[in-house]
């Protein structure tokens, strides 16, 4: 009898994992920044170079000058790749997107830069978006909508970010 019970819990959990695979970012990379790096490279990246990216043969070389910054002292390399990628998108002026928490019926993340409009839609349905501070973003999730069908798109002038969760929970990956 037992063994049937935790049989069946483990049957239900499994099924639970499968429906929350996706996860956040686990840093808040532009927060982070704010407080971290922009004492030296300026509010949102404004002091670093244009295209400073092309510099560095590969993405393991941008990585690791990250890396060596002082405000990276300690970060683990997950979070170390969600900075990358933010610093990815300031050296090529595009807006940054990352989905950073997650409760019962709602998700937010960042934007920068701060006056980047955000958009979101799910299977064509637009969604809500709330600024609850101009570097973040916020989603109440209506019925049936899933996570994973969820794509975000951030705009300033001509610069562009797309982000689909099912595929990364940060933009500017590669
Ligand atoms: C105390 C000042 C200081 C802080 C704080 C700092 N940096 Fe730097 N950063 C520098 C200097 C100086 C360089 C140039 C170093 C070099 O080229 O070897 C640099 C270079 C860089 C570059 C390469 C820019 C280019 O043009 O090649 C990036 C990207 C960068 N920093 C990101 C960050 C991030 C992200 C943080 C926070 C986690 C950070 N920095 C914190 C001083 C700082």
């Amino acid at each position: 009898m037992r063994k049937g019970i935790s049989l069946v819990a483990g049957v239900l959990m499994s099924a639970a994992l499968a429906l929350s695979s996706l996860r956040p970012a686990p840093l808040k990379p532009v927060e982070t920044y704010e407080r971290k790096c922009s004492s030296c490279h300026g509010k949102e990246g404004a002091m670093l170079e244009k295209g400073f990216e092309r510099k560095y043969a590969s993405a393991s070389e941008l990585r690791e000058i990250v890396e060596s910054m002082p405000g990276a002292i300690g970060m683990r390399s997950e979070e170390l790749d969600v900075m990358v990628a933010y610093m990815r998108a300031v050296s090529r002026s595009e807006p940054f997107l990352v989905w950073t928490e997650r409760s019962a019926n709602a998700i937010e993340g960042e934007v920068s830069p701060s006056n980047a409009t955000v958009r979101a839609t799910a299977k064509r349905q637009n969604l809500k978006v709330a600024r609850p501070t101009p570097t973040r973003w916020r989603i109440e999730l209506p019925k049936g909508v899933k996570i994973e069908d969820i794509e975000l798109t951030a705009q300033r002038g001509a610069g562009r970010a797309t982000l689909r969760l099912k595929d990364s929970p940060y933009s500017h990956t590669k």
